[in-house]
Order: structure tokens, then C-alpha cells, then sequence
């Protein structure tokens, strides 16, 4: 296939719009129309386009391999684009929820995310490429349009395993055992001041002890079930996925991983250059060997 032109590439990328999308059979058959008037695509392709596009997730290449058609080849997403979707998924993820954290990420959000989207692939990640696979299975069983975008954006973000804590204080296993990547800020895809956006990822089981920032925190975690506390030595509560959680300044908070990798939205609305610190607690050693829901085997 050949790609001609900014729009018919747009076009070219539509039609493969995640199943299951709100809007999505339309804005496909849209872009076929396009690409049929074009003349890059066949009538018979259309036409599985038009049959599917009342039902979002109807798939048209499921018909054309019905009716003995070959389907429309894939296109490799743009970076931009790609992290531009990942934005407006994560923005839409995020209206389904209130309170004030939630209104404050989604505010500035919208204050920032018109700048261009400049990508800046770091290399590759051990923790995501060994946990990332996992958390997206379990969340696209609910969430498919935003596990598509994550799984599509993921190459083209910067994933860091943060390595600023002392290793004394944090602990070796979550030194080695999580990785983020911002989208939105000092430094990210979108440029902001005062904003830090992104996604970040921790293997199962292992524990994130117990500390705190100056930074307002809101975690919208994607999977679960997941542990918690937010103060040293109170006890842990379970929290499944899909249940956000906002830290203010200096509020102490804790989080114990599951059996699914804990794959999360972070955004951080002021002081984000201010450094985390770790807060000591007597119970580290139980909580790390500790294993929480429902696992195989178990
Ligand atoms: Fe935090």
C-alpha cells in the first residue's frame, strides 16, 4: 500500500480506530469513504465498512474475511499521534470520574495539551517490557480503547526507572521494579511548567514503602486489585482497580502491588521538580514478602 498525502494517511490510520471506541464504526467509515473516493480502496471494502459502522464494536475485517475479501493492510501510527490519542483516551478515562484531583489534572490537561506533541523515544525498558504485556491484558478487558492507545504509544514514550532514591531507603526490589513515562511536562512529549502527566508501572508483588512529596499526586490506577495505607504502620486497605486516589502535599502514602502488574495515570499539578522522600516504617519486611488477591495456585 502506499501512503499519499497528510490526509489520506489520517485516513489510512482511522480505519483502524480500536474496536469498541465510542464513535468509532462511524469515524471508520468515514475514512473509507475517503480513501474509496480516492480511489485507494475497493467498493467491496467499503461496503464492510458501511455494514459495521452503526456498532462500534462490529469488526469490519471479521466481514471481509467472511465474504472471502483480503483486509486492509496496517499502518504504523505516527509518534505525535500516537501520544496525542493516549492524551485524549487518558482525558476521557479521567471524565468518568470526580473530586477535586481529578478536576485539577483534567484542567490543566486542557491548558497544555494543544502545544505540539514532540516525541522522545528513550530506549528500551526491562520492567515494562516484562510487565507491560500483562497490565494491558487485564485492562483491555474493560477499557480496550485505552489499553490500544497505551500499547500503541508505549515504543514511543521515554520510560525511567527512577534511581534518585536512596537504595537503602526505598528498597532493591522497587529500585529495580517500576519504570514511568511523562507525557505531559518538563521535558515530555508536550511541553508544561508546573505539570507532570504520565503513566507509570510496577511489577507484581513489590512494595512502594511508604513516603511522600510537596507535589499534589492523583494515581488513577488501570488495574488492581492493589494494596495501600497513607500513613506509616496504619493498616493496608485493598483497593481494586479504577479507584483513584489523590495525595496532598506531604501526605504520607504506600502501595502494595498484587498479583497484576499496578499500571497507573500519575499527575503531579505543582512542585513537580521537588524531590519524593522515603518515610521509615518497622513493617517493610512483612509487607514485602506479602501476596495479596486472588493468583494461580494459590
Ligand atoms: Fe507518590
Amino acid at each position: 500500500m502506499t501512503v499519499q498525502g497528510g490526509e489520506d494517511h489520517l485516513a489510512w490510520i482511522e480505519l483502524q480506530l480500536p474496536l469498541g471506541l465510542p464513535g468509532s464504526g462511524r469515524q471508520r467509515y468515514a475514512a473509507a469513504m475517503h480513501l474509496y473516493r480516492r480511489g485507494l480502496l475497493s467498493a467491496d471494502i467499503l461496503e464492510a465498512y458501511r455494514v459495521c459502522s452503526p456498532k462500534d464494536w462490529e469488526d469490519p475485517d471479521l466481514l471481509l474475511a467472511a465474504r472471502r475479501i483480503r483486509p486492509v493492510e496496517k499502518v504504523a501510527v505516527p509518534a505525535d499521534r500516537a501520544i496525542a490519542r493516549l492524551i485524549e483516551e487518558i482525558d476521557r478515562y479521567l471524565s468518568g470520574f470526580s473530586g477535586v484531583g481529578v478536576a485539577e489534572v483534567r484542567g490543566r490537561i486542557a491548558r497544555w495539551s494543544g502545544g505540539g506533541v514532540r516525541p522522545k523515544p528513550g530506549k528500551g525498558n526491562p520492567v515494562v517490557d516484562a510487565n507491560l504485556g500483562p497490565a494491558l491484558s487485564a485492562l483491555e478487558q474493560t477499557h480496550p480503547a485505552l489499553a490500544d492507545a497505551i500499547s500503541v504509544a508505549s515504543p514511543h514514550l521515554s520510560w525511567i526507572t527512577y534511581g534518585e532514591y536512596p537504595p537503602d531507603e526505598i528498597g532493591a526490589a522497587f529500585l529495580s521494579g517500576h519504570a514511568f513515562a511523562s507525557l505531559i511536562g518538563g521535558g515530555a512529549p508536550i511541553h508544561a511548567a508546573e505539570f507532570d502527566l504520565g503513566l507509570f508501572i510496577i511489577a507484581p508483588d513489590v512494595l512502594y514503602r511508604d513516603h511522600a512529596h510537596p507535589a499534589p499526586e492523583l494515581y488513577a490506577p488501570l488495574t488492581g486489585p492493589h494494596g495501600w495505607r497513607f500513613g506509616p504502620e496504619t493498616p493496608l486497605v485493598i483497593k481494586p482497580a479504577h479507584v483513584p486516589v489523590w495525595n496532598r502535599p506531604h501526605a504520607p502514602h504506600m502501595t502494595k502491588v498484587g498479583p497484576v502488574p499496578f499500571l497507573c495515570i500519575f499527575g503531579w499539578t505543582q512542585d513537580v521538580d521537588l524531590p519524593a522522600y522515603v518515610l521509615p516504617a518497622r513493617d517493610w519486611a512483612g509487607l514485602e514478602s506479602l501476596k495479596i488477591g486472588e493468583r494461580d495456585g494459590s
